[in-house]
């Protein structure tokens, strides 16, 4: 029998280290770097390939993508009935708990006041704030947005969380569908945006929805640029109904030199940071479910092209 043929592409991460990587995790295979031309493979683990490489690669037996979000893969022309799996947390989820839990208590605590105070030498006291006037809201209770919302939790704040299908989570006020979204947003003073980038989800986050939120309000979205309006962002903070926002995903990346991001006063960004991809973990992960597919199993992060994650 011939050796499994995997063919890796990605515009982001070193395949001088992941083609070795899944090599040794995969003894059995033969994987390596696609070029132009180059034979159908049985597997292919992509970020952001190019159209090229899915028109020539029509036979597949599965896609892998080496990221939770699929937005750009879903934007190209895909093979016809090839399934595409994502990554299934593969440790990211412990990753944007960390960061959302931070950027949460970092405006709730007042701790950039309190550093900028220190730095001036001033020994300042805030009045300390009730969280129950900080109701989070996690739009998106998938992989990430489950995970954060429950962490988020902890700390004991009013947690709403706002997705397609109903759910029910223990310490989390759930609510669904477009219907339901404004008396989400009414809800919510601390907005977690955690939604897949699908037709339905792009600019979700405008003047109209974020007007919704409570006055004070403040936005930290950790998913896709392309889900908030820059310019209606800018307005809800310059207004005073928003308080700020910490973001870390941007429609253009990297963030373009002189956009008003980069030095809003009350805008806090990072360079697309908050759960990266780790490559041992997704490996491991992306190598377990080719052998279950191989021996005919079912696997997780099967992505529903028509909902588009
Ligand atoms: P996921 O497991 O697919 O969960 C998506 C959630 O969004 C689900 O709860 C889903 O509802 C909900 N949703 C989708 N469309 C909706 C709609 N139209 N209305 C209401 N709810 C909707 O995704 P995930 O793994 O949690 O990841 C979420 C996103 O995070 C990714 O797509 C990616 O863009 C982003 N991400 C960012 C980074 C970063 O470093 N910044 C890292 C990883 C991922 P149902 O549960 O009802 O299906
Ligand atoms: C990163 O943004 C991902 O989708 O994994």
């Amino acid at each position: 029998m011939s050796a499994l043929r995997i063919t890796y592409y990605s515009a982001d991460f070193d395949e001088a280290t992941w083609i070795p990587g899944l090599q040794a995790a995969l003894p059995g295979a033969a994987v390596s770097l696609w070029q132009p031309g180059a034979p159908t493979a049985d597997y292919a683990v992509v970020w952001k390939p190019p159209q090229q490489m899915l028109d020539e690669q029509r036979d597949v037996r599965a896609l892998f993508n080496t990221g939770a979000g699929v937005d750009a893969l879903m934007a190209l022309r895909l093979p016809e009935g090839v399934p595409v799996i994502r990554l299934d947390d593969a440790g990211m989820s412990v990753q944007m708990a960390e960061y959302v839990c931070h950027a949460v208590i970092r405006h709730f605590r007042e701790f950039e006041g309190y550093e900028a105070d220190m730095a001036q030498g001033k020994w300042s006291f805030r009045k300390p704030r009730s969280r129950l006037d900080y109701p989070v809201g996690v739009l998106g209770l998938g992989v990430l947005g489950e995970r954060v919302a429950k962490a988020v939790a902890q700390f004991d704040f009013p947690v709403n969380g706002w997705s397609r299908s109903p759910k029910a989570l223990e310490g989390v006020q759930c609510f669904h569908g477009a219907a339901q979204l404004h008396d989400f947003l009414a809800a919510s003073r601390i907005v977690v945006c955690l939604l897949p980038l699908t037709p339905e989800t792009d600019s979700i986050l405008n003047a109209r929805t974020l007007a919704h939120i409570r006055p004070g309000g403040y936005l930290v979205n950790v998913a896709r640029g392309a889900h908030v309006v820059d310019a209606d962002l800018l307005a809800a903070i310059d207004s005073g109904h928003l308080a700020g926002a910490t973001l870390d995903v941007f429609r253009v990346e990297p963030l373009p030199k002189g956009h008003a991001f980069w030095t809003h006063p009350k805008i806090t960004i990072t360079p697309h940071t908050s759960a990266r991809t780790l490559r041992a973990e997704s490996i491991a992960q992306i190598a377990r479910k080719i052998a279950a597919l191989q021996r005919g199993q079912s696997v997780a992060g099967l992505v529903d092209a028509g909902r588009g994650y």
